[in-house]
C-alpha cells in the first residue's frame, strides 16, 4: 500500500473485468509475448502452438490501458480506438519504463515522449497517471496479462493459471523481476521468464533436429534485440545477445512524423502547433503510412482537420515514396546492423558462419531491413517463422515442453555486466556481459573500520565504469562476524546466478569456513548521489573493497550508453 496516493499496486485496479471464475483448472500453460505496442498468447494444443485470438477475433492485442471519459478502465483493443481522441488518459509504451528507476535517465526522457502523465510512486518506483487514478507499471502490465488470459480461458473453457512470459533478450534483473511482479498482480503464476529471442529461436527450430548457428533480429515496436544461438537436438544455446532498448517502430514513426511538421512548414511556411491530440494524429499517420510503404512505393498522408488557422479549420496532405521514407530511417536500420555486428564480435563470428537469420517483430516488414540484413550477413533471411507470433509460440512450446518433460535446454548468458561499487564509486565487474549462466564468482570482503559489525554490498549492472551510470540492482548487508580491528575480518561472498538469473548470495568466514547471515535489503543507495547531486547526509556503511575477479575484454554495447550518446547527439 502506498501511503501517499491511498492506492493498492499489489492488486489489479478496481474496475477490470477478470476471467469467468467458474471455469475447470487446465493443464494448459499459457506462452506470453508481452510486447511494448502488440502483445499476443499462445497454448500448445496437439503439439502445435495455437495462437489464441482475442474476442475481437484479433490474434495481438494491443498494449494499452485507457480511461474512457465515464471513467472506465479500457485494455486491449478498446483502450487504443480511444487513443487518437483521448491521449492524456491512454497509457502505451509500458514495456519502456517497467522495471527501472523513477529518477533515471532514461525514464526523465521517455516521459516527456508519453502523453500521460508518469509519476513517482514510493522513493523509485514509476507510475502512469491518468485521470485521477495512478497506476504502478506493473499493474499496467498486469492489465495486458489478465487481458491475454482471459482470452485463453474463454477460448480453452478452462482456468488456465499458469504462464511463461517472455522479455527482451537485454532487459536488466529488475526489469524480469517487475514482469514477474505484474503476472503475480495478474494472479499468474510465471513459472519461467524466456528471453525473446530464445522464445523465437524455439518457434524456429524446436524438434526440427537442426546443428545451426542462428541469428535472432528482433526489430519490434520500441526494442532491437539481436542474438547469436547454436542449436543442436533441442539444446538452445545463447553465445552471445546485444541489443538497444531504445530503438524500433516508434523511432521509425518518429522520423515521418518529423518529415510530416517539415513538409507542413515547407508549403504552408507555417509551424504546425501541436497539442497532445495532434501529436498522436500525426503518428498515426506516419505508422499508417510507414506500414503501407512496406507494400507499395509511394503513400499519401492525409490529415483533414488537423489545424484552425484564421477561424478555419486546415487540411493537410503530402506524399511519400518508399525511397524517401527510406532515406529518413537509413541510419536506425544501420544501428541494428552495428549492434549484429558488436554481437557477432562478442560470439567470435564472422557473418558467414551464421547458417540462418531469423527475422521477428513487425518493423522487419520495411524493406529497408530485408535488404540491409541481406548485405550485411551475405544471405537472405529465412522466411517460415512468423514475425509477429513467433514469440509467444516459442514460449508456449517452453511452456509446453516443462508439462511433458520433453527435454529442452535453454542455455542463456548474462545480457549486461553485474557488478559491486567499490569505496570510490567505481564499479567493479563481478560477472561480465554474456556470461553463460548458470554463473557463480566469488569475491573477498573485508571490514574497513574498527569494530564494523556489518558489511553492505551494493550491485549493479551495465557497462559503465561508474556506478551511478549504471542500473542499481539491490543491496545486502552481511552480519554474524564478532567485533574486530578494521581489516582483521575476512569473508568468502558467493555470488550465483541460475539459469533464469536470480541472484543468490551467501557468505562465509574465510579462516573457519563459519556461515555469515546475508540479507537482501531493498534500501536503494544514496538518492541524491544516483540523480548526480551531492548527497547531504552522512555517508553509508563503506562498502567493502571487492576482491579483483578476472578480467576480460568489456564488451560495451549497453542500451543506456547508446541511448545517452543520441540524446547528447
Ligand atoms: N507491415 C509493416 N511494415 C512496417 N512496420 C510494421 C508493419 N506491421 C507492423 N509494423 C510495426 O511493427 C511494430 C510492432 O512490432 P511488434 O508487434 O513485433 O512489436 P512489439 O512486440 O510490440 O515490441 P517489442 O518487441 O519492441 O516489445 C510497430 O512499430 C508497427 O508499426
Ligand atoms: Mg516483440
Amino acid at each position: 500500500m502506498s501511503a501517499e496516493s491511498g492506492m493498492d499496486f499489489d492488486r489489479l485496479p478496481e474496475g477490470v473485468e477478470l476471467p469467468p471464475s467458474n471455469l475447470p483448472k487446465s493443464k494448459h500453460i499459457m506462452g506470453i509475448d508481452l510486447g511494448t505496442t502488440y502483445s499476443c498468447v499462445s497454448v500448445v494444443l496437439d503439439d502445435f502452438p495455437k495462437v489464441i485470438p482475442s474476442r475481437k477475433g484479433l490474434r495481438t492485442t494491443p498494449s494499452i490501458v485507457a480511461l474512457d471519459e465515464k471513467g472506465r478502465l479500457l485494455v486491449g483493443e478498446d483502450a487504443r480506438k480511444q487513443l487518437l481522441i483521448n491521449p492524456t488518459n491512454t497509457i502505451y509504451g509500458a514495456k519502456r519504463f517497467i522495471g527501472r528507476h523513477f529518477y533515471s535517465e532514461e525514464v526523465s526522457v521517455l516521459a516527456k515522449y508519453f502523453s500521460y502523465q508518469v509519476v513517482p510512486i514510493g522513493d523509485m518506483a514509476v507510475g502512469a497517471k491518468i485521470g485521477d487514478r495512478v497506476f504502478s507499471l506493473p499493474q499496467v502490465s498486469a492489465l495486458i496479462l489478465n487481458e491475454l488470459r482471459r482470452n485463453v480461458c474463454e477460448y480453452l473453457k478452462e482456468n488456465v493459471t499458469q504462464a511463461v512470459v517472455s522479455v527482451p533478450a537485454y532487459y536488466t534483473e529488475n526489469q524480469r523481476e517487475a514482469v514477474r511482479q505484474a503476472g503475480a498482480i495478474a494472479g499468474i503464476d510465471v513459472v519461467r521468464i524466456i528471453n525473446e529471442p530464445t522464445a523465437a529461436a524455439l518457434a524456429y527450430g524446436l524438434n526440427k533436429d537442426y546443428d545451426k548457428k542462428i541469428l535472432v533480429y528482433d526489430l519490434g515496436g520500441g526494442t532491437f534485440d539481436a542474438s547469436v544461438l547454436e542449436l543442436f537436438e533441442n539444446v538452445f544455446r545463447v553465445i552471445a545477445t546485444g541489443g538497444d532498448t531504445f530503438l524500433g517502430g516508434v523511432d521509425f514513426d518518429d522520423r515521418v512524423v518529423q518529415f510530416i511538421l517539415s513538409e507542413y512548414e515547407r508549403t504552408t511556411g507555417e509551424i504546425l502547433q501541436c497539442d497532445n491530440v495532434i501529436t498522436q494524429r500525426l503518428k498515426d499517420a506516419a505508422e499508417r503510412a510507414k506500414i503501407e510503404l512496406s507494400a507499395k512505393t509511394h503513400t499519401t498522408i492525409d490529415l483533414p482537420y488537423i489545424t484552425i488557422s484564421h477561424g478555419k479549420f486546415k487540411d493537410f496532405r503530402t506524399d511519400l515514396t518508399r525511397e524517401q521514407f527510406e532515406s529518413l530511417i537509413e541510419d536506425l536500420v544501420d544501428r541494428a546492423s552495428e549492434v549484429c555486428m558488436e554481437v557477432l564480435d562478442a560470439a567470435n563470428l564472422s557473418p558467414d558462419k551464421l547458417d540462418s537469420i531469423i527475422l521477428v517483430g513487425g518493423q522487419t516488414r520495411s524493406p529497408l531491413v530485408v535488404e540491409r540484413v541481406t548485405q550485411v550477413f551475405g544471405k537472405a533471411p529465412t522466411k517460415g517463422v512468423h514475425p509477429d507470433e513467433a514469440v509467444a509460440c516459442g514460449a508456449a512450446l517452453m511452456a509446453h515442453s516443462l508439462l511433458s518433460n520433453k527435454s529442452v535446454r535453454l542455455i542463456d548468458v548474462l545480457p549486461m555486466s553485474i557488478g559491486g561499487r567499490q569505496p570510490d564509486g567505481a564499479f567493479k565487474v563481478l560477472f561480465e556481459a554474456n556470461s553463460p549462466l548458470p554463473a557463480e564468482r566469488e569475491v573477498g570482503v573485508t571490514t574497513t573500520h574498527d569494530e564494523q559489525q556489518a558489511i553492505e554490498v551494493f550491485l549493479y549492472q551495465g557497462e559503465a565504469a561508474r556506478c551511478v551510470e549504471n542500473e542499481f540492482l539491490g543491496a545486502f548487508v552481511i552480519t554474524g562476524f564478532a567485533k574486530a580491528p578494521r581489516g582483521k575480518i575476512r569473508l568468502k561472498v558467493k555470488l550465483s546466478l541460475d539459469s533464469e538469473s536470480i541472484l543468490e548470495v551467501s557468505a562465509q568466514a574465510v579462516d573457519t569456513g563459519e556461515p555469515m547471515h546475508v540479507q537482501m535489503v531493498a534500501r536503494s543507495p544514496v538518492a541524491a548521489e544516483d540523480i548526480g547531486l551531492e548527497p547531504t547526509g552522512p555517508a553509508p556503511a563503506g562498502p567493502p573493497q571487492l576482491a579483483p575477479t578476472a578480467t576480460g575484454k568489456q564488451r560495451r554495447f549497453s542500451g543506456l550508453r547508446h541511448f545517452l550518446r543520441r540524446i547528447s547527439g
